[in-house]
């Protein structure tokens, strides 16, 4: 029998509707017109195919466009926890500009106790991120673990921000092309696969650009979560993608390298 299929991280893109209108989006969101929004019927058929084909996942992060703008969120939290004994940690990000509603409040106190399975990553990026004190109040008031992130001053979060918005090829041979993969924090840690619209690639990056048709769709670097494989078959063509040198997207990015330029955060478009 095959061995399980672990991976440290995966992010579900609930929708690509957002509050802000960030020119770096490393989501995409606010070139997309209309913006995808998912609804809670396709998001749980995607999650019940992913947890078929991935045994235990480390993290698991609802993300976005902003995820608080989603009406279901805390129904795709309980969907979510339905595989509960195959993740360690479900993680919200948020950009801090929306106030939990009452039903998301609840699934918070019920899950995000420091003991819990669930934590909010909140992304302060400074004047636009209005509620985060708010926000920061009501979760030290009921104990709800979380994180706030310093995206804005003199010394954002990781340095700044990274340019994924340049779709230029960049490398142009296969030894520079594999040089750069090596130097990606992506692949070090596994890839944090971006299961976005019914398929999973392993980063953002690689989703916009075959997205955009920049290059060709490569389907042994993606996984069509609803095509006709087999469960079986889907595994064998994740762990081959775990084992990939190097991906169609690599020699057109920058890298998520800690020599990569940096840039200032949420810049408004
Ligand atoms: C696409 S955002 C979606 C969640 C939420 N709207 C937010 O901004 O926090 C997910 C994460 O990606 C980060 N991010 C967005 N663009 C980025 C970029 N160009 N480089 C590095 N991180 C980026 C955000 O700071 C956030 O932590
Ligand atoms: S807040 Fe900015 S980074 Fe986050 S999804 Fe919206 S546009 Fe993208």
């Amino acid at each position: 029998m095959n061995e399980k299929l672990k991976l440290l991280h995966s992010g579900l893109t609930i929708t690509q509707r957002c509050s802000l209108k960030c020119k770096l989006c490393a989501g995409y969101s606010p070139y997309y017109n209309p913006q995808p929004h998912y609804s809670l019927e396709l998001l749980s058929d995607i999650i019940d195919r992913y947890f078929s084909i991935v045994d235990h996942v480390e993290k698991f992060t609802v993300t976005g466009g902003e995820p608080l703008i989603h009406e279901d969120l805390a129904r795709i939290i309980e969907k979510i926890i339905e595989y509960r004994n195959q993740f360690d940690k479900i993680e919200i990000i948020t950009n801090g500009t929306i106030f939990p509603n009452n039903e998301l409040q609840s699934t918070l106190e019920k899950y995000g106790k420091k003991d819990g399975c669930l934590i909010v990553m909140v992304d302060h990026y400074g004047e636009l991120s209005t509620e985060v004190s708010r926000i920061k109040n009501y979760f030290e008031d009921k104990k709800i673990d979380h994180r706030i992130r310093i995206y804005h001053g003199d010394n954002p979060h990781c340095g700044g921000w990274v340019n994924f918005n340049d779709f230029s090829l960049k490398s142009h041979n296969e030894k520079d092309i594999i040089k750069k993969f090596r130097k990606c924090g992506l692949p070090k840690i596994n890839f944090c696969f971006a299961i976005k619209n019914g398929e999973m690639h392993p980063c953002t990056f690689s989703h916009r650009i075959m997205e955009l048709n920049i290059i060709t769709r490569n389907k042994s670097e993606y996984i069509d979560l609803f095509d006709d494989n087999t469960v079986e078959q889907q595994k064998n063509k994740l762990r081959n993608i775990l084992n990939l040198k190097y991906f169609g997207a690599c020699a057109y990015c920058n890298g998520m390298c800690e020599d990569s330029q940096r840039y200032k955060p949420a810049e408004q478009l």
